[in-house]
């Protein structure tokens, strides 16, 4: 028998984290880091943020890097996965965090935004999933963790057309892969971040700017945990399912938005 906080523990496992430089994704990364993993960080800019991203984690002692990549071009991708094999020999976890919000009315959604969205929320993903899986079926073991989200639920009138419809198809190919590779001892799971009030949605910190006054209070009206997601509810939620806590799971939806979907609102 284990004790439980060893259940949680990821020593000596490595994770690549894609669009680790900011937002959910660097949380994802630092609760890895805090839990004993190595991580590796994707961003389509190897400066900038992915700089500061990976030399704040590297204060935790962990082997850190970072690497460029777009998750749109199957080459990069390959070649990310080539870099991990490389440096660390191996990848036990991935989480597929990389992901874009646009929002307009459907109506007036263009071809080319249409599709640039599915690219990178729907394509990269699976890309990412199919060649850090050939490392994976071939270590026999792996966890995946794809970033879905509250859209893949519920629908919004603003105008997230295109996000919601990849972020189902991320339920989708989250269900079949666990499916498919379960017989090669590899979990893939999804989490449905709902409103954080970091990343795309940090919007949400600032009580007086405009985009707050619009959205925040009906948000937080239809929430019966009164509050936004944080830091620490992606960070909770990542080392479960990337660690043997969570080690039968698997094809799940985890869902993290203090019971925003599920409510009637009456
Ligand atoms: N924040 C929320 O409330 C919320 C709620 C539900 C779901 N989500 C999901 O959570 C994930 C992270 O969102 P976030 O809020 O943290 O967004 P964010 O702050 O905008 O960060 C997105 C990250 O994805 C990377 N990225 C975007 N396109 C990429 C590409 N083609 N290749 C490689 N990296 C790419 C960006 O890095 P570069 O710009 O350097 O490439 C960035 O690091 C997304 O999948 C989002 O849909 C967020």
């Amino acid at each position: 028998m284990t004790h439980v906080f060893d259940l949680f523990n990821l020593d000596g496992k490595v994770a690549l984290v894609t669009g680790g430089g900011k937002g959910l994704g660097y949380f994802a990364a630092e609760g890895m880091v805090e839990a004993g993993a190595d991580v590796a960080i994707c961003g389509r800019n190897i400066h900038g943020k992915l700089d500061e991203a990976v030399e704040k984690l590297r204060k935790s002692g962990r082997n850190c890097i970072k690497i460029k990549c777009d998750i749109t071009n199957e080459k990069e991708v390959k070649e990310m996965v080539q870099i991990m094999k490389d440096h660390y020999g191996k990848c036990d976890i991935l989480v597929n965090n990389a992901g874009i919000g646009e929002m307009s009315p459907s109506k007036n959604y263009s071809l080319d935004r249409w599709k640039k969205v599915m690219n990178t929320n729907l394509t990269g993903t699976f890309l990412c999933c199919r060649e850090v899986g050939k490392i994976m079926i071939k270590q026999k073991s792996g966890n995946i963790i794809n970033f879905s989200s509250e859209n893949g639920q519920v629908g919004f009138s603003t105008g997230f057309t295109a996000y919601a419809t990849s972020k189902i198809g991320i339920i989708g190919l989250t269900r079949s892969l666990a499916v498919e590779w379960g017989k090669y001892n590899i979990r893939v799971n999804a989490i449905l971040p709902g409103n954080m009030q970091e990343g795309m949605m940090e919007f949400l910190q600032d009580k007086d700017g405009p985009m707050y006054k619009m959205i925040g209070p009906p948000l937080l009206n239809l929430t019966p945990i009164k509050r936004f997601g944080t830091r620490d509810d992606i960070k909770g939620a990542i080392v479960f399912l990337a660690s043997k806590a969570s080690d039968y799971i698997s094809g799940a939806k985890l869902v993290i938005d203090g019971a925003f979907t599920i409510n009637a609102g009456l």
